[in-house]
């Protein structure tokens, strides 16, 4: 296991995930009954803007760093630059990125809960730290994947399932539909959030299809491009949410525009939110402009 999330931290792929995310929860605390989280990929939770890893790729320049403390945010995406601003109470330079799992314990009510699976040592102890002393969260050393098996279904009955791997393997988008197929089996009512790149489009373009035959009945697509796609290269990237948390699509519909065109690095890019529902389907698509 090479990879490593802090060199990307807060990049674009980031920011599309984490307002989806933080999004997500958001409508879920709309409702008084608890809910579950499984974070399957957590990575180490928190990320210094400010240490080496991210100092090297400066990726977050091209991400969060251009839409932290602008003023002219859609609501929509004030989850999630209050999650991240929660995690740099001095104010000042953004200096502390929150990864998935410090956005799902930010939203965490006291009855809510949350499982979050890391398999690098390293990472997890980070993790650990990160997450602190919470009584609401458990973290494992465990598959991912296999965690979709053994964690699912949660007896909160209502929830979301993050599936955010790191693609470094061979058969990982196979795996990604296994997990899918397993997760809808035990848990059909449950939101199931898969991120994947925008990069080698046979990959993740196939799962996404097949994505739409395990979650027929509803399914969410979303997509951020910063400018054309292009062999090899990271463009943008993709969100399928089966059974998405009502108001999902309307919220991301009102931050993609921003986003893609804050975020934008070449004309070519665009955005695009499209819902599948009981064979019905509505497209929201726009360019960066
Ligand atoms: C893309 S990063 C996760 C980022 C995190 N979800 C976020 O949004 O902040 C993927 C993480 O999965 C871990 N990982 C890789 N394979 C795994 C597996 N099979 N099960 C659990 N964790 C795995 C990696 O060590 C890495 O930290």
């Amino acid at each position: 296991m090479n990879y490593r999330h802090a060199f990307h931290a807060g990049n674009h792929c980031d920011v599309l995930k984490h307002a989806a995310l933080s999004i997500a929860l958001a409508r879920l605390k709309a409702k008084d009954k608890p809910f579950a989280v499984l974070d399957t990929h957590a990575g180490r939770g928190s990320y210094d803007l400010s240490g080496e890893e991210a100092r090297r790729s400066g990726e977050h320049h091209g991400g969060v760093l251009r839409i932290y403390n602008e003023s002219d945010a859609p609501r929509a995406l004030q989850p999630y630059l209050l999650a991240v601003g929660a995690c740099n109470p001095f104010g000042g330079a953004l200096r502390w990125y929150p990864g998935s799992p410090l956005i799902i314990q930010s939203a965490l009510r006291a009855d809510d809960s949350a499982k979050f699976c890391e398999l690098h040592p390293d990472e997890r102890r980070r993790l650990q730290d990160a997450i602190g002393r919470d009584g609401r969260i458990k973290i494992f050393e465990r598959d991912g994947y296999e965690a979709v098996r053994a964690f699912l279904p949660p007896k909160e009955r209502r929830g979301l399932v993050l599936i955010d791997p790191p693609f470094e393997k061979p058969g990982e988008y196979e795996r990604l539909a296994q997990a899918l197929t397993d997760g809808m089996k035990r848990w059909a009512s449950g939101a199931f959030m898969i991120w994947g790149p925008i990069k080698d489009d046979a990959g993740f373009g196939a799962f996404a299809q097949a994505a739409a035959t395990i979650g027929r009945r509803h399914m969410l697509e979303a997509e951020l491009s910063i400018g054309p796609r292009a062999a090899g290269e990271l463009s943008g990237s993709r969100l399928v949410v089966i059974n998405p948390p009502f108001g999902l699509a309307a919220g991301l519909a009102e931050c993609l525009p921003y986003l893609s065109r804050k975020l934008a690095a070449a004309r070519g890019g665009g955005w695009r939110v499209r819902e599948t529902e009981n064979g019905a389907c509505a497209i929201d698509e726009g360019a960066a402009g």
